[in-house]
């Protein structure tokens, strides 16, 4: 597979079909609310059961030779549900940085925290910067969770952020490139994702990745979030390497290779 340096878009032009890869995968673990709301459950036991999901998919992610891993876990626009709500959600991530980092750390997996930390409480920002800093030195499986996380104010923030280095004499706007805007995302440094899968048959971005998105592929599965395993991250990527990326060239067949 065509090496992609970080936030760069491939500058092949022959698409691949049957390829390796993917090297990043993103998904949008969406559709706890119905699985629960099927099985005349409360909501919070779907989300429950989302995180026992997270926890396959993270082990499988390995096994099957991922190098990252993203996933959307609250969205910015998610303060919109109820404050109950909010808090279970809260909660559950306090548990599982405090209870799966642990056994995170020795699966060799590095976490990288995507999103806005301003608003967010001071236990919280710590557990957070606990759990990047943990597993800092660890060389497994990169996993990006995006809490707290739009992309819109990803990209204002980053505009912003070149704008005050230009005011300062630190940047000149004609340096202003895609490599200028990708270094300053919370994503800097980690490889644009190869394919993004929403769950629970939705098919729209709510916010998600949406420069780092420019050349993904993307999937719509229909399977709900707490049933997702290995088998569908499976069943995934081999839809991902039957496509054929061709990053605005010719693919295969019409060049005649
Ligand atoms: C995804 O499941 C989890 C989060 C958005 C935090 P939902 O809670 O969105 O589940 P549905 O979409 O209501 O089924
Ligand atoms: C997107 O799911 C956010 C997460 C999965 C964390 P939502 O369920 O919040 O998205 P919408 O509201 O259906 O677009
Ligand atoms: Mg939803």
């Amino acid at each position: 597979m065509t090496a992609v340096t970080p936030g760069k878009i491939a500058d092949t032009a022959t698409g691949q079909a049957g390829g390796a890869g993917p090297v990043h995968v993103a998904i949008i673990m969406d559709g706890n609310g119905r699985w629960a709301a099927r099985r005349g459950l409360p909501r919070a036991e779907g989300h429950r059961r989302g995180v026992e999901a997270l926890r396959r998919t993270v082990r499988a992610a390995a096994e099957q030779g991922l190098r990252y891993l993203t996933i959307y876990s609250f969205s910015s626009e998610n303060w919109r549900r109820p404050q109950t709500e909010i808090a279970e959600l809260f909660s559950l991530l306090r548990r599982f940085v405090r209870h799966d980092l642990e056994s995170l750390s020795e699966q060799g997996v590095r976490v990288r925290i995507i999103g806005e930390r301003g608003n967010l409480s001071d236990d919280i920002r710590a557990l957070l910067e606990e759990a990047e800093t943990r597993t800092a030195a660890n060389q497994g499986l990169t996993l990006v969770v995006a809490f707290n996380y739009g992309s819109r104010a990803e990209i204002v923030e980053a505009a912003r952020a070149m704008a005050r280095d230009v005011a300062a004499g630190r940047l000149d706007p004609s340096a202003i490139d895609e490599a200028a805007m990708s270094a300053r995302l919370h994503t800097a440094g980690i490889p644009d994702p190869d394919l993004i899968i929403r769950t629970s048959g939705e098919e729209r971005l709510s916010n998600f990745l949406l420069w780092q998105a420019a050349y993904a592929e993307f999937l719509f599965m229909p399977i709900l979030w707490p049933d997702f395993d290995g088998k569908a991250l499976a069943e995934a990527i081999a839809v991902f390497r039957s496509r054929e990326r061709r990053y605005g060239g010719l693919g295969a067949v019409s060049a005649g290779a």
